[in-house]
């Protein structure tokens, strides 16, 4: 049961696509006032655990720390972040009384998860325009059924994407990508993507060529298609400023650009030096942008990555006049204030809020100040692209994901966990955000494996790999200037070739929960305790997940470790890929036990009297045979596979599913 309530004159976010009439009476659980600001309250029990807020720090029950929905360029995801690149204000709360929340709110919004008081929820904004939803049934995850439900099928890419993929911030030239495929190909490593960072692009001028490298860019596209490559390039946020550039010149012409207040263009500088914000919220501007795509999807490109769209701002013009008087002012008097209090000024240069407060979309002929609207922005560029694309090629499936994100963007794209750094703890934290984004419907999804900021280490890779062998979206990126971290920059390579070709037999399977969780407004990874709500120690595990409906994973996060110790709720088969391609299963009693894995294996856990299809080895997604499968797990087992042409859109039919015996 779904009930809204609604607040003053909230924006509509078009996050629900279900009409739901609103209420008079008050919501069932929790007080909420609106004077001077909104505020919701409500009293937790000792044991009432918190599920939610999508992509975030810490665990997987957010107990116990505090929140902002303040979608962020956080280059630093710390255990005292609070706020990163999404905005997804929807909770489970569990317990003595179990029902959802979803503040839809554009703006930010903080969420203290028993933080300054031990016992207490209290969600707070600035304004009280808004529309909250409470959700009840039988469990979290009938609650989060149905509001999935409400908020729109998740998007379903490709199955290409299901791939593995190789980026990094600095490849440049076509030897640099001819490169990735000879070294992937040779040594038998699979590899379906590579992704074209932003010096692809002519000075970082999105939908645009370097024209010194790429000027033939159609043929590049078709001679990587014919080894069974995709390219996957990037398109910013911000439009470069530069006279003669048409994608500016449009822009400013047609008056799509996001405007200050005195009716003049915002800039922003990000990449490519001073851009202009497209105003996303602006169906128009919305349609213009996405038609850009067409340039790069004629060319044979089918997949985009959007990115820096909360927007990230390095800095403004009215942010450099700020910074001058304060260097003025502590040069003039250097005992004025501490040395760090200034650096701390000048540091709010990037991604200060007054510049967030200085410009204007134009929503149905009215202003609106982007503070007040700031976490549907990166939503709306993708959404653009999403738009775009059922017009330009309605047939066929387009891979999309993008960093920033609201709840609503689930239907045109997915993400990538953004720029997190080549440390232990960001392998466990990335295992972590999977339920919590599952829950607002993001579904295809991945970390940066190996990690993005830093310098990675052959084990850290290696084992984020064997996360990432379930994960979605399966990539290997890093950030410029750190150590390279292609698997051929590492010592034998063979080791890389077993873990990665553990994802292409593990495809069907992956695949088929994908869809069938994406078909059934489903999670793909479920946190232990919401299959086993019973069972304590489950309940607190947040270090392995259920992955579809016949899985358990437990990737091992500790530096030097041969193995860890797993807790299994039930008796399952513990399965074991190992290096020489073939499969270690063994019986398991419920309990704790400790498993060896070498850093070349791959392992999970299969749910008792279950199995998994597995197929044979393959180089590419296009070589994976659904028609040469074999089932492992439990004898005399069945499984559903759903299976489709990978490419078009006729998924809800039941010509799609078969069961295996
Ligand atoms: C941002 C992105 C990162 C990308 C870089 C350069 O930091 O998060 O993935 O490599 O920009 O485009």
């Amino acid at each position: 049961m779904i009930r809204k309530y609604v607040y003053g004159e909230p924006f509509e976010t078009e996050a629900v696509v279900v009409s739901i009439p609103s209420e008079t009476a008050k919501p069932e659980f929790g007080t909420i006032t609106t004077e001077g600001g909104f505020c919701y309250t409500y009293h937790l029990a000792d044991k009432d655990r918190v599920y939610g807020l999508g992509e975030n720090v810490r665990g997987i029950n957010k107990r116990g720390f505090e929140y902002i929905s303040n979608c962020t360029d956080q280059s630093k995801h710390m255990e005292d972040t609070k706020s990163l690149y999404g905005a997804h204000n929807f909770l489970v709360i569990d317990g003595k009384e179990t029902f959802g929340l979803f503040f839809d709110y554009p703006s930010k919004m903080t969420f203290d998860v028993a933080y300054r008081t031990k016992d207490h929820l209290v969600v707070t904004a600035d304004k009280a325009d808004l529309a909250l939803y409470v959700i009840t049934g039988e469990n979290p995850l009938d609650i989060i059924k149905q509001f999935r439900k409400v908020i729109g099928r998740s998007y379903i890419p490709p199955k290409f994407a299901f791939g593995y993929g190789q980026s990094r911030w600095g490849y440049k030239t076509k030897e640099d990508f001819r490169k990735i495929v000879k070294e992937h190909r040779t040594k038998n490593v699979p590899l379906d993507m590579i992704y074209m960072d932003i010096d692809y692009m002519e000075d970082y001028k999105d939908f645009t060529l370097n024209q010194e490298e790429f000027s033939d860019f159609e043929e590049f596209v078709a001679e990587m298609k014919e080894q069974k490559i995709h390219l996957v390039p990037i398109i910013d946020a911000g439009v470069k400023i530069e006279k003669g550039y048409d994608v500016y010149e449009e822009g400013i012409e047609k008056g799509y650009f996001c405007k200050k207040e005195d009716g003049k263009e915002f800039i922003a500088t990000v990449w490519p030096g001073e851009t202009h914000f497209p105003d996303f919220l602006n169906p128009k501007a919305r349609e213009w942008f996405g038609d850009k795509y067409k340039i790069l999807l004629d060319m044979g490109i089918d997949g985009f990555w959007n990115d820096m769209n909360e927007p990230a701002i390095f800095h403004t013009p009215e942010g450099l006049e700020r910074a001058k008087k304060v260097m003025e002012e502590f040069i003039e008097d250097p005992n004025k204030q501490m040395w760090f209090m200034t650096m701390h000024q000048l540091g709010q240069l990037s991604n200060n809020p007054q510049d967030y407060s200085n410009f204007y979309h134009e929503v149905n002929g009215k202003k609106v100040c982007h503070a007040q609207v700031h976490n549907l922005f990166g939503y709306n560029m993708t959404r653009a692209a999403g738009e775009a694309f059922e017009r330009i090629r309605p047939e066929e499936r387009v891979l999309m994901f993008s960093r920033s994100s609201y709840v609503g963007m689930h239907r045109y794209g997915g993400i990538w966990m953004g720029d997190n750094l080549s440390w232990w703890s960001h392998l466990l934290m990335n295992l972590k955000m999977l339920p919590s984004l599952n829950m607002v419907g993001i579904l295809y999804t991945g970390a940066d494996l190996g990690g993005f900021g830093a310098d990675t280490s052959r084990d850290l890779l290696l084992r984020w790999l064997a996360l990432g062998v379930f994960t979605p979206l399966m990539r290997n990126h890093s950030a410029l200037g750190t150590r390279e971290q292609e698997f051929y920059q590492f010592e034998d390579s063979k080791d890389f070739a077993s873990v990665i070709s553990v994802r292409y037999r593990l495809v069907p399977y992956l695949y088929s929960e994908y869809m069938k969780a994406a078909l059934n407004d489903d999670m793909l990874f479920k946190p232990l305790a919401f299959v086993y709500p019973e069972d304590e120690i489950a309940v607190e595990t947040e270090d392995q997940m259920m992955l579809g409906n016949e899985v358990m994973i437990t990737p091992i996060y500790t530096q030097n470790a041969e193995g860890r110790m797993v807790y299994l709720p039930e008796n399952m088969m513990f399965v074991k890929f190992l290096a020489d391609g073939t499969i270690h299963q063994e019986r398991m009693e419920k309990g704790i036990h400790y498993i060896k894995v070498a850093l070349n294996e791959v392992p999970l856990f299969i749910r008792e009297n279950k199995c998994i299809p597995v197929g044979e080895k393959a180089e590419y997604i296009d070589a994976v045979n659904d028609n040469n499968l074999t089932l492992i797990g439990y004898e005399g087992a069945e499984y559903l596979l759903y299976s489709d042409d990978g490419i078009h859109k006729n998924y809800d039919t039941k010509e799609n599913y078969r069961t295996l015996k």
